[in-house]
């Protein structure tokens, strides 16, 4: 009786481990052949020693560097709880593609009524009048930062991420009077409250990463960086500058690596309603719904319901285009995602009946 609950949620094996799942006898010839087969491999392995078949995928715990002094917790100096006016949710923008998306973001996180001011740093040679409009249209104060070039002059890293050490500049909100803040990346949506994070008592804290079906990083030791709680200061800016030039991690995955590398051990790992990426529903529907109802912000990471498959140009789309970019996430994974897109179609809708006088006015 007392467990009648559970019984309606059934354990599902990751379909990635079929082995698992296998429960048929091995004939004495087959135990022969996966013997053979698996002394070959071991072989072929030492002869090719350096091979990517022994080899594990990059992990900043196992190749620790100790770049990183700052303390853990806060300092017992600064005040465990802050005034509204001291706390921001902040984002970033850095070209008007992402401009809806943004203003979503700032729309969402005002109806879950966070308290906190929104802060959103800007590149001023890559953002249009209209799309900062846009952005203030939806609460976002908007602010210039200056472009952090990738390191190395930009060896090795996806070229979609040339910009992304750019996002560095949040730790100096301190000289904006923020003591404690929140960053959440354009493509994530907030469906409720998470205003304890400003509270935190730890210095960083963020979501542990999920890598899709296939990716055997699977659910990893390493956190995403699409929302950071964070203490803000203008000292661990400085130190993050001087460091990411001689640090040695993965190039390609941009700040996310390097911020993987310097807070690796000593990051505060987070529950998943707090990035609750998309790629968990792909390696774990019943985790997924586990945390449907619990979910503060959601990752669009393998969807995005604001960007058109045909379109590249780094323009703001209107409103049919914004239509026709949910139809084609909803569409996708055979559907996988269609009630997801749903919810990012809700808050636009809102949006839009709220503040769309205002929006179309920038436009
Ligand atoms: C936010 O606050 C308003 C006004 O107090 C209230 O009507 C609304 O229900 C609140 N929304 C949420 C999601 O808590």
């Amino acid at each position: 009786m007392l467990f009648s609950a559970f019984r309606q949620s059934t354990y599902e094996p990751l379909s990635t481990y079929p082995g698992q799942q296998q429960q048929k006898r091995w004939s004495t010839r087959s135990k022969l052949a996966l013997g053979f087969a698996v002394a070959s491999t071991v072989l072929l392995g030492f002869w090719f020693g350096k091979a990517a078949l022994f080899r594990r995928a990059y992990n900043p715990l196992d190749d620790y560097r100790n770049i990183n002094q700052l303390p853990v917790t806060v300092a017992d100096s600064l005040p465990k709880t802050s005034p509204s006016n001291r706390r921001a949710v902040v984002s970033s923008l850095y070209s008007d593609d992402f401009a809806i998306a943004t203003a979503v973001v700032g729309y969402s996180t005002q109806a879950a009524n966070v308290s906190a001011r929104l802060l959103l740093p800007y590149l001023s040679d890559r953002v249009s009048s209209k799309a900062l409009c846009i952005a203030q249209a939806t609460g976002w104060e908007p602010y210039p930062v200056p472009l952090i070039p990738p390191p190395h002059d930009g060896r090795g890293i996806y070229a979609r991420f040339m910009d992304q050490y750019t996002k560095l500049n949040i730790w100096k909100l301190d000289s904006r009077g923020i003591d404690s803040a929140v960053y959440l990346d354009a493509d994530t949506l907030v469906r409720r409250n998470f205003d304890e994070l400003f509270d935190s008592p730890f210095n960083f804290a963020a979501v542990p990463d999920v890598y899709g079906a296939g990716d055997p990083r699977g659910f990893s030791l390493t956190f995403n960086a699409g929302v950071l709680a964070f203490r803000p200061s203008s000292a661990v800016f400085d130190d993050m500058r001087e460091k990411m030039e001689t640090a040695e991690f993965p190039l390609k995955q941009a700040e996310q690596a390097f911020l993987n590398l310097y807070f690796g051990g000593t990051a505060m790992r987070l529950p998943y309603v707090y990035n609750a990426n998309l790629a968990i529903k792909v390696r774990s529907p019943v985790l997924w719904r586990r945390l449907v109802d619990e979910m503060r912000v959601v990752h669009y990471t393998t969807v995005k319901p604001f960007i058109i498959d045909s379109k590249s140009s780094s323009t703001i789309l209107d409103e049919k285009e914004i239509r026709v970019a949910m139809e084609q996430a909803a569409k996708r994974e055979s559907g996988l995602f269609r009630e997801e897109v749903g919810w990012w179609r809700e808050a636009y809708d809102r949006m839009m009946l709220d503040r769309g006088h205002e929006i179309r006015k920038c436009y």
